[in-house]
């Protein structure tokens, strides 16, 4: 095993850990939700395209939950997404972010 491919082991395996016993949210309604809202700019699975719209895929869903609550009290400043925050309730952001948590990362390599 080459170092990049093990470092990819250790990551998932530490986020498989960390990702796994937090989640209380509804993965399912959060998935509604970003089918519905967010996938528009971070495409369904969150591995967004579009280089100006971050990936939320395999984010830590507290990362994710800090980021949306931040832009909805405009704490975190972007028009964008605090525009798409204040349409989120508390349960919205824990679902939503358990959900983007949930789907796999995809590391980026430059060539
Ligand atoms: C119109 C396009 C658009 C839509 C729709 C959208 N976003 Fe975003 N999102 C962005 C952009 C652009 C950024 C980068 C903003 C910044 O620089 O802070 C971002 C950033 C984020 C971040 C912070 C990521 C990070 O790495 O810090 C989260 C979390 C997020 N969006 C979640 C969502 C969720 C959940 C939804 C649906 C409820 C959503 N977004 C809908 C464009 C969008």
């Amino acid at each position: 095993m080459n170092m990049a491919a093990h470092t990819v082991a250790v990551v998932a395996a530490v986020l498989a850990f960390v990702a796994g016993p937090v989640v209380a949210a509804d993965v399912e309604a959060g998935k509604k939700k970003a089918q519905e809202v967010c996938a528009a700019c971070h495409n369904l699975d969150g591995v967004s395209t579009i280089p100006e719209n971050p990936k939320l895929a395999g984010q830590y869903p507290d990362y994710l939950a800090k980021a949306l609550r931040d832009y909805k009290s405009g704490a975190r400043k972007n028009p964008i997404m605090a525009g798409m925050a204040q349409g989120l309730s508390q349960k919205d952001i824990d679902d939503v972010s358990a959900y983007f948590a949930s789907q796999s990362a995809v590391l980026a390599t430059r060539m």
